[in-house]
């Protein structure tokens, strides 16, 4: 039987962690904002904007909401986004998807300066994880070179230089898997989906992490005889009951990210959750597996930008 990870409270943990972080740059007297840019009325959109509100204002995040009609034109949203880049109370922007069909996604994130591209999601930031420029973050455990030797960092995550984010949901994934020291080094990992949100940032990741990386999506032929193979399972797909559990082998760790709401309103994974769970070593649920994590990240990250640009203006005060 599977250990279940839990990652409502993981999520707490992260928020104590950053509401303490919160408090220190306040004696500075330096507020953290989030910019929340909702275009249009999609319910998931809507549902996803009061949830983060909901745990921004527990931890004292202020939120500036930006709501555009569904009509906007693209020259109103890109002027939105232009003056969130210069606010400077505002540590990061968040489009909320999915966004109005006629609207391309692309176009609007990468009006968004790196620094302020929370989610990670603009071309600039991509490139930076692709190139492993930004991947230092994931890893707990670090080097820095100081009085002509290179010291132990236990806790590196905060890297004053790198201006790049990491996606929030696969940062998140990284982070479950290292609180239940999980290894991920020499393992074949098997990342089902390849969104540039979730699946493909994540296969960056677990490659930056070294494992040996194999990425399904709708086109795979036979996506069972892929994920036998696999140590690890991370599924990020929105079909429900994909993985199933003639499709793992005994011991594997499932990652299940798909969110898919049933006519009842309750929400399950991609996995057939209780017999895959008999083979698993680990395994999360859905609900309260990675999305928690998520909101955490986005809560952490927002913090770190601001901790990132009070340190650039005045690295002195932050010592
Ligand atoms: N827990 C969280 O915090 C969180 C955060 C974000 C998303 N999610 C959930 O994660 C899921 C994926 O989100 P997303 O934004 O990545 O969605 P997406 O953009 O729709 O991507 C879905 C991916 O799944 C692949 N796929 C679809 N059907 C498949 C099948 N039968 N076999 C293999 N692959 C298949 C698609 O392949 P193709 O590329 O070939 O079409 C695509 O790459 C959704 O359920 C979403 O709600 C959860």
């Amino acid at each position: 039987m599977a250990r279940i990870m839990d990652g409502r409270s993981l999520s707490d943990s992260i928020r104590e962690k950053v509401k303490e972080d919160i408090g220190k740059l306040q004696q500075y007297g330096t507020a953290v904002g989030l910019g929340l840019l909702l275009i249009g009325e999609h319910p998931a959109s809507r549902q996803y904007f009061l949830a983060i509100k909901k745990a921004c204002s527990k931890v004292g995040v202020d939120t500036y909401q930006f709501k555009l009609p569904e009509t906007a034109s693209m020259n109103e949203i890109v002027n939105v986004v232009h003056s969130i880049n210069s606010d400077e109370r505002i540590n990061g922007l968040l489009v909320l998807f999915p966004l109005p069909g006629r609207i391309n996604a692309r176009r609007i994130v990468n009006e968004i300066v790196p620094e302020k591209d929370i989610d990670g999601l603009g071309s600039l930031s991509v490139g930076r994880l692709a190139a492993d420029e930004s991947t230092l973050q994931i890893f707990k455990e670090g080097y820095i070179f100081k009085e002509g030797y290179y010291e132990m960092l236990y806790e590196c995550r905060f890297m004053p230089t790198v201006s790049s984010f990491l996606p929030c949901t696969p940062f998140g994934v990284i982070r479950l898997l290292e609180h239940y020291g999980i290894g991920i080094k020499g393992k074949h990992a098997v990342v089902v989906g390849k969104s540039l949100a979730v699946g493909r940032p994540l296969s960056l990741m677990l490659l930056a992490k070294e494992a040996t990386v194999t990425v399904c999506h709708r086109e795979t032929h036979d996506l069972g005889a892929f994920t036998r193979q696999a140590d690890l399972i991370c599924t990020a797909t929105g079909v429900r009951g994909l993985i199933k559990e003639d499709m793992v082998k005994e011991g594997v760790v499932v990652v299940d990210i798909g969110i898919n709401v049933l006519d009842d309103g309750s929400i399950v994974g991609d996995v057939d959750f209780e017999p895959v769970e008999k083979k698993a070593s680990f395994i999360t649920p859905v609900p309260g597996g990675v999305g928690p994590v998520t909101i955490a990240m986005l809560l952490e990250k927002t913090v770190r930008s601001a901790q990132r640009s009070e340190f650039l203006k005045s690295p002195l005060m932050l010592g």
